[in-house]
């Protein structure tokens, strides 16, 4: 008779982790589910808008609905795995179980996937609610857990945040300059549209929207010329927030291949050691970036400017004497250039596909002084790949 394998509990749970919070770069399991939910959710709002037609809903009414009721059963479902294993999560490995899963529950995502779920407690609450698109169309906020783009998205507001407030500012600022204006030259010309400072506001609120001020035509010459003055700077108050928002958002993208998990950073050796908010830290610095094979990733002789942890995949390192050395998940390289800010020491090749961690040389000195510990790890294995016959010195 064969014996069948025991697998434990916590064995379930961590390989759940894994599963559910990308602990590994190109699990299959990983993959799998994520594209099953992605579909799930891109459906399920499709399905919330056809909803809304009534041709479709007299037609397709009951299966919309069960198809609904399926779909939050699943992301109901995913809501309880992702809590039941957060306590493997790395961040919250010194709380004890409960408290382990409350801190998970208050992180960023979690909120939106109960946010998600919320729509049909109300509906059973509130039938025939008129907001019910308006709250199941929530869960396409979900989606932000599977794209980089969207994730970035709150980075670039965060990371903006000075440069939108100061045009806000400048924004009121033209609007209640406008409305004085205007107040002065046409309030006592048309006291029922332009008499108050209310009403000079709307006006001109809707002017700097270029959306026009309705019905509300300037009567003098005077006040015309107002009115085009507050179009043009309209147009420049707008333009503004735009442009940064486009480039923050541009620079965000190039930065990430895919989205950085924290389970993903620490997985990598060298970042075990590390405290919870020290790798929170990490998955905010380190770009992602993915190389196909055969790509060379650097060159012997160039000047250093970031290190490379391998999420998944190989590389090979060629010192250029000596033979090669192949370097797999969770190793590292181009630390030496950064360290002795001398030229790389050796030319590097995807061997396969590759997915990397970058960390730019700044962030990287800023690490060496911040994290005593990270440097004397750094230093020992450096010191070991510069010595003779270091061929069997890959990683940690
Ligand atoms: P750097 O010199 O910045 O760029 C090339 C990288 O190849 C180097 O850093 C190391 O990370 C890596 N490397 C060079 N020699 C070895 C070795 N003997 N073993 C493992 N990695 C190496």
């Amino acid at each position: 008779m064969t014996e069948v394998p025991r697998v434990s509990l916590p064995e379930i749970r961590q390989r759940a982790f894994e599963i559910l919070e990308h602990g590994r770069r190109r699990d299959v399991a990983s993959r799998i589910l994520d594209a099953i939910l992605v579909v799930l959710i891109v459906a399920n709002v499709a399905g919330v808008v056809a909803q809304t037609v009534p041709e479709v809903a007299a037609a397709y009414g009951a299966e919309l609905l069960a198809f609904d009721r399926l779909c939050v059963a699943v992301f109901a479902l995913e809501y309880a795995a992702r809590i039941w294993v957060a306590p493997e999560h790395p961040m919250f490995e010194r709380d004890g179980p409960l408290k382990a899963r409350l801190r998970f529950a208050g992180t960023p995502m979690m909120v939106i996937d109960g946010i998600a779920l919320v729509p049909f407690l109300l509906e059973v609450l509130f039938p025939a609610s008129t907001l019910m698109p308006l709250t199941r169309i929530v869960r396409l906020l979900k989606l932000a857990r599977y794209s980089p783009a969207l994730a970035t998205i709150g980075r670039v507001i965060a990371s903006e945040r000075r440069a939108l407030l100061a045009t806000l500012i400048i924004l009121g600022g033209v609007m209640l300059t406008a409305a004085a204006v205007m107040l002065a030259v046409e309030g006592h010309k048309q006291p029922e549209r332009l008499g108050d400072m209310t009403k000079t506001m709307w006006w001109a609120a809707a002017m700097l929207a270029k959306i026009g001020g309705g019905e509300t035509e300037p009567v003098t010459a005077l006040g015309r010329i107002v009115a085009a003055i507050t179009v043009m700077l309209g147009i420049f108050c707008f333009a503004l927030p735009v442009a940064i928002i486009g480039r923050g958002f541009y620079e965000e993208i190039r930065r990430r291949d895919f989205v950085v998990t924290f389970a993903m950073v620490a997985r990598v050796p060298l970042f075990a050691k590390l405290d919870a908010p020290a790798i929170a830290d990490l998955v905010g610095i380190l770009r992602a970036r993915t190389v196909p094979a055969g790509t060379i990733i650097m060159r012997k002789g160039d000047r250093g400017d970031a290190m490379y942890f391998i999420a998944s995949g190989k590389v090979e390192v060629a010192p250029g004497r000596g033979a090669t050395i192949t370097l797999a998940e969770g190793d590292f390289f181009g630390e030496m250039a950064l360290l002795s800010r001398e030229p790389r020491t050796a030319t590097v090749k995807a061997e396969s596909s590759t997915d990397l961690l970058v960390l730019d040389a700044d962030d990287f000195l800023r690490l060496l002084d911040r994290l005593p510990t990270f440097k004397d790890q750094i230093e020992a294995i450096v010191a070991a790949r510069r010595s003779p016959g270091s061929e069997t010195a890959p990683g940690v």
